[in-house]
């Protein structure tokens, strides 16, 4: 099997093409730019051999290049809330365009499904059920949802969107939640650090939403799935406390606004659909995240 990672510079993508290095398959990266510091953490000298592409998402026949050959598309190129932010007509570019570049590939070399990163951020403040983006990425996720199932009903191409709240672990160090793995490196240092939001979130470990993308690509479902990815909810205040219990020499604190994303995601139907996989508790996502910078600093 081989896979095309996009995104694979990023801290996600690191963690993904891990997983599939691990159980054998081939990967073919495609990143704006080949940047290999994170998966070079991860997974040492490996990952010079990676095949990979420089091209940009919102390149159509770049995209399409880059995925001939490839079995399935495990789709995570995107910039996050602050850049979209910054620059809402670029975030729909590189979000809304890219991942319809990415069907395109998928259609024109006849791939049976995709896997694409959507977010916990479509819902608003108010519940975990009923998607109310009040972000411009969270809004451009909800709508490659509404593509991949146009792409279902179009061309058969089956996909599944996760839904992740917060994503935490080593090498998470930008957008609006990178406060926890932050906060595990500073302590791997024994820094203090300053949290600078506040409130509960859903968080999950990274190589556990790397397994739901290695799940999605080794089994065959049909559909156009959105699927809530579900860790587990944390108060910051608890994240902090949990952090100082792990590395008593550091001290973490926290003040801000909450995130505008509601914690408790519903439950959705992920393995009924994907088989069972595996979910890391809090309290040792947080020390195998301390443990990893203390193994890796400099
Ligand atoms: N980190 C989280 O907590 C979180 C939560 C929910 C969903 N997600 C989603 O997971 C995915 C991965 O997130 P991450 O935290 O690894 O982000 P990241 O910023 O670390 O990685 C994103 C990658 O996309 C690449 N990229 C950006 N624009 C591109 C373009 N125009 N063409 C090609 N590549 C481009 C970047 O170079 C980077 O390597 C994203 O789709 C994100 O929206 C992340």
């Amino acid at each position: 099997m081989k896979v095309l990672v996009t995104g694979g510079a990023g801290f996600l993508g690191a963690w993904v093409i891990d997983r599939f290095q691990k159980s054998g398959a081939e990967v073919r990266v495609l990143d704006m730019k080949d940047d290999r510091t994170v998966a070079r953490k991860i997974m040492g000298t490996e990952a010079e051999d990676l095949d990979w592409r420089v091209a940009d998402i919102r390149d159509g026949d770049a995209v399409k290049a880059a995925a001939e050959g490839c079995d399935s598309i495990a789709h995570l190129a995107a910039l996050l809330t602050p850049d979209c932010a910054a620059n809402p007509v670029l975030g729909a570019q590189v979000l809304l365009i890219g991942t319809l570049n990415v069907f395109q590939a998928a259609k024109a070399h006849g791939m049976k499904s995709v896997a694409y990163a959507s977010s916990g951020a479509v819902f608003g403040g108010d519940d975990g059920v009923h998607p109310y983006p009040v972000t411009h990425y969270a809004a451009f996720k909800l709508a490659c949802e509404g593509a991949a199932r146009a792409y279902w009903q179009e061309a058969g191409i089956a996909s599944v969107g996760f839904r992740p709240a917060v994503i935490y672990g080593p090498f998470r160090e930008t957008g609006m939640t990178a406060g926890p793995s932050l906060a595990c490196r500073a302590a791997a240092s024994g820094d203090s650090y300053h949290l600078g939001y506040s409130g509960a979130a859903d968080m999950i470990f990274v190589d556990d939403v790397a397994a739901a993308f290695h799940a999605a690509a080794t089994h065959s479902f049909e559909g156009a799935h959105a699927l809530n990815l579900k860790g587990e909810v944390a108060d910051v205040a608890d994240i902090a406390a949990a952090i100082n219990a792990l590395a008593p020499a550091t001290t973490v604190t926290w003040k801000g606004d909450p995130i505008p994303m509601h914690p408790e995601l519903a439950d959705s139907p992920l393995e009924t659909l994907l088989g069972a996989l595996p979910r890391t508790s809090l309290r040792d996502g947080l020390a195998k995240t301390i443990e990893y910078y203390r193994q890796h600093s400099g």
